[in-house]
Order: structure tokens, then C-alpha cells, then sequence
């Protein structure tokens, strides 16, 4: 299964993907992830997706578009792949759609998480990642078990440093500008499925599993 996981920030693509991910078999792709990878190395790509990530624009599409489809080439991908936070703009989609054709597959299924704009400052001001695998917790929806400590490496979990009130604000407006017109183009292609991301975690995963089955 080629799948997408779309939404705006906050609305829980990252915790939905960790299940998706290890239930169905699929490399979870997040270019969020990529990206604070290599801040933390410091890496050229870091250095400059930094720039954007800290304001809550996005990386420029060059940059973002040849990520993606080189790491869509690893072996990991032949039988499906599910990524998160990509696309994000219209030209991202083209660019996914046009490589996906050029190698003979396509997007089976784009879930849509869906969360009022109410709902996402409380998440993301209570969040915290892991440094070491990136999984997402909450201190009072989804908390560790033991305090600090990732319940799936053992590594520490933190704040993210895009998750201000400012920046939040601002990566709310970019999804409403760039990445919500990509609803419109899945349900033209008639690869759209909503799920109400407002349900507690475990419910959400229940109604994409459910999606998932259809698309089986
Ligand atoms: P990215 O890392 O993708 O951030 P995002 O889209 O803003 O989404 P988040 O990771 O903030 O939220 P999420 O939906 O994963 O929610 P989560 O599961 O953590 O991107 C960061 C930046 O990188 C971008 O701003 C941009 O600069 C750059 N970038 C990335 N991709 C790009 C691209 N394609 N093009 C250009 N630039 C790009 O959940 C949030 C919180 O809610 C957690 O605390 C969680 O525990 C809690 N929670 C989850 N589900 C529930 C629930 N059902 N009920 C209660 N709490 C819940
Ligand atoms: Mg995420």
C-alpha cells in the first residue's frame, strides 16, 4: 500500500504513522523527521531547512521534492510506503504523482486527519518528542509511561523548538495556504478518506485500520 497521511499540524499524523507503520508493515516516511535529523547532525541540508523550520515556513519544494523521491528509491519502499508530512504543496503532489508513474505505481489511499484549529494549540504546546526516534507524546492526552522517557527506545523526549504559540500560528496559516488545497486534488482523484482526528488516539487508529482493510 502506497499511502499518504495529510492534516494540519497537530492533527496527529506522527502518532497515527508509528502505528500504521509497525501494524501494516510500512516504512513510515516523515520529511519532519528528515529534516530535524540532520539539524541535529548538522548537516548542509540541516543548516538550511533550519532557517525555514524555526519560522514555520516550509522548505523550498527543490529541496523537499528530491528527498523524498530518493528515499522512495530504498528497498524498504518496494511493497508500500507511508509518508507523513509530505506533500505539502501542489507542486510536491505533481512532482510525487510524476515519479510514481514513471515507476509503474501510484497513491493507493490519502487520509485526511481531521481537527478543528481550536483543538491544536493545547497539543502542541502539551507536546513532546523523542530526541532518538521521534515518536510523539503528550503530557496530558498521551503522556510517557515513565516521565521524559521515550516508551518505545528509552531515549529522553523534549519540546520541539517549532512548537511556540508564534510559530504554531504561522505553521496554521501555511497549511491553510499551501498544503489545504491538496484535499481538493486527492478527492479528484477519488483517493480521499477522512477520519475525525478530534477521537482519542486508539479510536483514530481504529477507523484508519478500517480504511485500510477496504484498501487491502
Ligand atoms: P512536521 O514535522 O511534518 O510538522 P507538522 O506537519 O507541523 O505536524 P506535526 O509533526 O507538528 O504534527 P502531527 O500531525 O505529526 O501530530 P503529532 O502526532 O505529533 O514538519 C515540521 C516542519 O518541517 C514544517 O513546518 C516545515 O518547515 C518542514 N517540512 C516538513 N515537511 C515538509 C514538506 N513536505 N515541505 C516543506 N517543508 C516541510 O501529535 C501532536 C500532539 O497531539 C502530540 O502531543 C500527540 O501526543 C497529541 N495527539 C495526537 N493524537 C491525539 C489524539 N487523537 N487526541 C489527543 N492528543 C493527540
Ligand atoms: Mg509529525
Amino acid at each position: 500500500m502506497n499511502l499518504i497521511l495529510l492534516g494540519p499540524p497537530g492533527a496527529g499524523k506522527g502518532t497515527q504513522a508509528k502505528l500504521i507503520s509497525s501494524n501494516f508493515e510500512v516504512p513510515h516516511i516523515s520529511t519532519g523527521d528528515i529534516f530535524r535529523a540532520n539539524i541535529s547532525q548538522n548537516t548542509e541540508l540541516g543548516i538550511r531547512a533550519k532557517q525555514f523550520m524555526d519560522k514555520g515556513l516550509l522548505v523550498p519544494d527543490e529541496v523537499t521534492i528530491d528527498i523524498v523521491k530518493d528515499r522512495l528509491t530504498k528497498d524498504d519502499c518496494k511493497n508500500g510506503f507511508l509518508l507523513d508530512g509530505f506533500p505539502r504543496t501542489v507542486k510536491q503532489a505533481e512532482a510525487l504523482d510524476k515519479f510514481l508513474s514513471q515507476n509503474g505505481k501510484k497513491i493507493d489511499a490519502t487520509i485526511l486527519i481531521d481537527v478543528p484549529k481550536e483543538d491544536i494549540f493545547d497539543r502542541m504546546t502539551g507536546r513532546r518528542v523523542c530526541t532518538k526516534c521521534g515518536a510523539s507524546f503528550h503530557v496530558k492526552f498521551n503522556p510517557p509511561k515513565v516521565e521524559g522517557i521515550c516508551d518505545l527506545c528509552g531515549s529522553e523526549v523534549v519540546q520541539r523548538k517549532d512548537d511556540t504559540e508564534e510559530t504554531v500560528k504561522e505553521r496554521l496559516e501555511v497549511y491553510d495556504k499551501q498544503t489545504e488545497p491538496l484535499v481538493v486534488y486527492y478527492k479528484s482523484k477519488n483517493v480521499l478518506k477522512a477520519v475525525d482526528g478530534t477521537q482519542d488516539i486508539n479510536k483514530v487508529f481504529k477507523d484508519i485500520s478500517n480504511i485500510l482493510g477496504e484498501n487491502d
